[in-house]
């Protein structure tokens, strides 16, 4: 990889204040991308280098995981089969970083190269940046550039910060509407996007069929790379990852719905499961502004879990609930995967994980020496309880945290026990919006609220049944808010003394000409351990 620094223009640079940062984002967000990359000076890009025939750029362009002096920038070329004697060459690929939206104060470059054998995806790990401010990028391969992106750094580490601006979201089901919501959100003045799974489904549900998958089930490198593809080819996608910068976990859906470990819900030999997961993981990596891929000793391993301070305001882990976890307890030996059950006995094991030992370990020991005010543990799926109280006894959903109660109450219990305020609790995956409080014993109220959940929507992905989700808002006084017929997103607006979560929403089914209101807001008090509604 070789730099050059233009840092000694970055005095020429003052910092920008909310209002500029905002306004700029909005002429960036309405911009139409490519025009505007065209039109731009800065770096001359080389004249070296492919002469394309087909724009390799139509994935668009991404930044994620930002530390207060560096961001991960990230595209991927697609090569059509017009250009298709290129697909075999290593390609030199230019990233420009500049400091202002009309891209004439360049900081740096890098250039970098790349082939098939990571699927011409190219990261950068910008770096030398300045703390707490936006930059604006691009890539250049031979006669092609890519679209703008928009990426920002956070506060330096121990700097005095008022204030975290958010979305979280979770579950685009492609099939199954239109992602509108990553139109509204790449227009808001945010920080940070937040998505905590199911960016890709592999499967398809015949009855929710608006615009189809191409292909089938993917299960090699190839078919998910395809998948990814077909994901970024929606233009309101796109825009969202170039107008902020992400943070992300997964789920299940980026491999197979309820794997748990090594194991698939068709009990597949660990061996074949876990090459099928490393094509996952890999496709995953090539497609997403990350930091590691997967482990060049076991391509199937790959860290995904993380932690990033915003200033002395908010510690996010974003974790990973899927790659450590104990099997599934009282699987269904015909069906595997999570299923719905009562009187199952490996629920009260107090071995069994969903984080694993060393991710559980790494998360509770950075809680108990977190010195910022606010923790948002950032992980897949809903962690109050959302069992059911029946005739028969009560209902436990396997593949949530239901099926993991000793681990969950063991991670609030801890949180207790060192007395760990603001702990704030982020989830998907359930297709519904969630506030809730959060027990170690859950829906007891001689049991203290030690922490608070917020659970995102789908952007797309059809929720429960309103006279299921009736039963659970009813068995379960700790879910405070509980929809889950609405589409869209979550908008934390995090300040030193408060934190408050907008559910964003439109009614299903999500149109293109869909508009987004506020669906519910809950608030926490800094000190004051759970949600009041607002
Ligand atoms: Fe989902």
């Amino acid at each position: 990889m070789t730099a050059w620094d233009f840092s000694h223009r970055r005095a020429a640079t003052a910092p920008l204040n909310r209002r500029d940062w905002h306004r700029m984002a909005l002429s960036l967000a309405l911009a139409p991308w490519c025009a505007l990359a065209g039109a731009q000076s800065g770096a001359k890009p080389s004249a070296s280098g492919p002469r394309w025939q087909a724009d390799p750029f139509g994935l668009g362009v991404a930044s994620g995981q930002p530390r207060p002096d560096s961001v991960v920038l990230w595209t991927r070329l697609r090569i059509s089969e017009a250009d298709a004697a290129l697909k075999g060459q290593t390609l030199s690929v230019v990233c420009e970083v500049f400091a202002d939206a009309a891209m004439r104060q360049p900081v740096r470059q890098w250039t970098v190269q790349t082939d098939a054998r990571r699927g011409h995806s190219v990261h950068v790990v910008a770096t030398g940046l300045q703390p707490a401010r936006p930059y604006w990028y691009r890539f250049v391969c031979g006669t092609a550039h890519s679209p703008v992106g928009r990426a920002r750094t956070t506060p330096g580490v121990n700097d005095a910060v008022d204030r975290l601006r958010l979305a979280l979201a979770s579950c685009q089901h492609y099939e199954q509407g239109y992602f509108l919501a990553h139109r509204e959100m790449a227009q808001r003045d945010l920080d940070l996007v937040l998505f905590v799974g199911d960016y890709i489904y592999e499967s398809s549900n015949p009855q929710h069929l608006l615009r189809p998958h191409q292909g089938g089930v993917p299960k090699l490198l190839d078919e998910y790379r395809e998948r990814h593809a077909q994901y970024k080819s929606d233009a309101d996608l796109r825009a969202c990852h170039a107008a902020h910068t992400w943070l992300m976990t997964w789920d299940d859906h980026e491999v197979v719905n309820d794997y748990a470990n090594d194991l698939d819900r068709h009990f597949t030999d660990a061996q074949v499961f876990l090459r099928r997961r490393a094509a996952a993981y890999q496709a995953y990596f090539e497609h997403m502004p990350l930091r590691l891929g997967p482990d060049p000793v076991n391509r199937s391993q790959m860290r995904i879990h993380d932690r990033m301070a915003w200033g002395r305001l908010a510690d996010v882990w974003t974790l990973d609930c899927r790659q450590y976890r104990d099997h599934h307890a009282c699987p269904d030996p015909n069906r595997g995967g999570g299923r719905v059950v009562m009187g199952c006995d490996a629920l009260a094991d107090p071995a069994r994980s969903m984080w694993g030992a060393a991710q559980e370990q790494w998360l509770n020991q950075g809680l108990l020496s977190s010195p910022r005010r606010w923790k948002l543990v950032a992980q897949s799926t809903q962690m109050s309880s959302s069992g059911v109280n029946t005739p028969l006894g009560r209902s436990a959903f396997t593949d949530g945290w239901d099926g993991y109660p000793q681990a969950r109450a063991q991670f609030l219990n801890s949180v207790a026990q060192a007395g760990v305020p603001n702990v704030v609790v982020l989830g998907g995956d359930v297709h519904m919006n969630v506030a809730a409080q959060l027990r170690v014993q859950p829906n007891d109220e001689r049991s203290p609220v030690v922490a608070s959940e917020i659970v995102t929507t789908s952007i797309t992905s059809r929720g429960l049944g309103e006279k299921l989700l009736a039963q659970i808002r009813e068995s379960n006084p700790d879910i405070l808010h509980a929809r889950s017929d609405e589409r869209g997103f979550t908008v934390l607006d995090v300040r030193p003394d408060t934190l408050q979560a907008e559910f964003v929403t439109t009614p299903y089914p999500v149109r293109p000409d869909s508009v987004f209101k506020t669906q519910a807001q809950y608030l926490v008090r800094s000190g004051v351990p759970g949600l009041q509604k607002v």
